[in-house]
């Protein structure tokens, strides 16, 4: 049985004094609801995260790493950057970084390699954008993401991956995928996963992202393959990120 995971995304938000409400009143309001919680944040304050939620059940992360160890690459952030505030995920490949960094699926896989061996838990993420989807190859697209990352982690390592499906046409729009069109998407990322490894492919937790809200997530986490959500508009404000989760 896979435990529920919900991931706050925060993207490029937060103050120092905005980020002291929003986790504070996470904490508060959380009781056992039996998910596992994560905010992934800006770099600047993961430093804040792990003083104000050291000692909770929340989880934190980065939102980006870099393939390299350390040196001269001025504005990145690395895998033991990441790990020296504390943080437990990172995200690698979210479709704002492949949009706007260009990011590749070679690139993506490079960063989950340097996650894992550091230690992290890489939160894989695809999605095909609109497009993609209305010319019928969404499956393409996204078994291509997957594979990239496939073919450069060892088997044993699929059982430490997060894998988000975020279909591009969702995200930020409040068009969420349907569950049935959530789900689909879900058992075939798990069966690729399969090919590399089956005992593995069945443990791990695989996220929908994309307009995901409490009066939305309780049907989408009920689909077999949906084991929680990625979040973000809704990660923002603490009545709604806990509403998801609660919504498990
Ligand atoms: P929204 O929940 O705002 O659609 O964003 C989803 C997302 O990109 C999370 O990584």
């Amino acid at each position: 049985m896979r435990h529920k995971l919900v991931i706050g995304n925060w993207k490029m938000n937060g103050s120092r004094a905005a980020n002291t409400a929003l986790l504070s009143g996470i904490v508060a309001g959380l009781n056992d609801f039996g998910a596992d919680c994560a905010v992934c944040v800006p770099a600047p304050y993961l430093a804040q995260c792990q003083a104000e939620l050291a000692g909770t059940p929340v989880r934190w992360g980065g939102q980006d790493l870099s393939v390299h160890a350390c040196g001269a690459y001025t504005g990145e952030v690395s895998a033991a950057m990441l790990l020296d505030f504390g943080a437990s995920y990172v995200l690698c490949g979210h479709s704002e970084r492949r949009a706007y960094h260009h990011e590749s699926d070679e690139l993506v896989a490079q960063k989950t390699v340097a996650a894992l061996a550091a230690g992290l838990r890489p939160v894989v993420c695809v999605g095909e954008s609109l497009a993609q989807r209305e010319a019928g190859q969404t499956e393409d697209v996204i078994c291509a993401q997957l594979r990239a990352v496939l073919e450069v982690i060892a088997a044993e390592d699929v059982a430490k991956m997060v894998l988000a499906y975020e279909p591009v046409w969702a995200i930020g729009t409040g068009q969420t995928a349907t569950p049935q069109i959530a789900q689909d998407a879900h058992r075939f990322l798990r069966n690729c996963l399969a090919d590399k490894n089956a005992a593995a492919a069945a443990t791990v937790q695989i996220l929908y992202g994309g307009s995901m809200k409490p009066e939305n997530a309780k049907e989408l986490m009920a689909q077999p393959d949906i084991d929680g959500g990625l979040i973000g508009g809704a990660a923002l404000k603490a009545t709604d990120f806990l509403g998801i989760i609660q919504a498990v």
